[in-house]
């Protein structure tokens, strides 16, 4: 049994899909286990996203993930991360396969609706750092 973390990210929740993306989710046969609301700070998004900060666009991702409140899940279920990743489709919505999350909402490779882990022990962390 797998556990993934998926944001809601601002785009999304600014534009009232978090109910519409809360049910896309409940539809994958995954149990929601955890859930909550919040604005992160710097310190968290600059944790959650340390593995990027020598790329060209940490700054400007770290700005947009603190811009608005999201919205925290913890979903488990059999292969969970593989199955919630192929759901939300690629990080470029222009790439993401047709039918996936961001190439339904998605506004563009920054503004991409959603997160979600990429592996059992990166999702472990992440839970840690949304779900103290
Ligand atoms: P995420 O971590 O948010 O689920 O997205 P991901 O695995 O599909 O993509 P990742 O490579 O981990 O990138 C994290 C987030 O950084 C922003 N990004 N901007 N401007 C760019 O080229 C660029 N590339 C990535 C996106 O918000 C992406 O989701
Ligand atoms: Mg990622």
């Amino acid at each position: 049994m797998e556990r993934s973390l998926v944001l809601i990210k601002p785009d999304a929740v600014e534009r009232n899909l978090t109910g519409t993306l809360i049910s896309r989710f409940e539809g994958l046969e995954l149990k929601l286990v955890a859930l909550r609301m919040l604005q992160p700070d710097k310190e968290l998004a600059r944790r959650h996203y340390a593995v990027h900060r020598d790329k060209p666009f940490f700054d400007r991702l770290i700005d947009y993930i603190t811009s608005g409140p999201i919205v925290a899940m913890v979903f488990e279920g059999d292969n969970a991360v593989e199955v919630l990743r192929k759901a939300m489709g690629a990080t470029d919505p222009a790439k993401a396969e047709a039918g996936t999350i961001r190439a339904e909402f998605g506004l563009d490779i920054e503004r991409n609706t959603i997160h979600g882990s990429d592996s059992v022990e990166t999702a472990k962390e992440e839970i840690k750092l949304y779900f103290a």
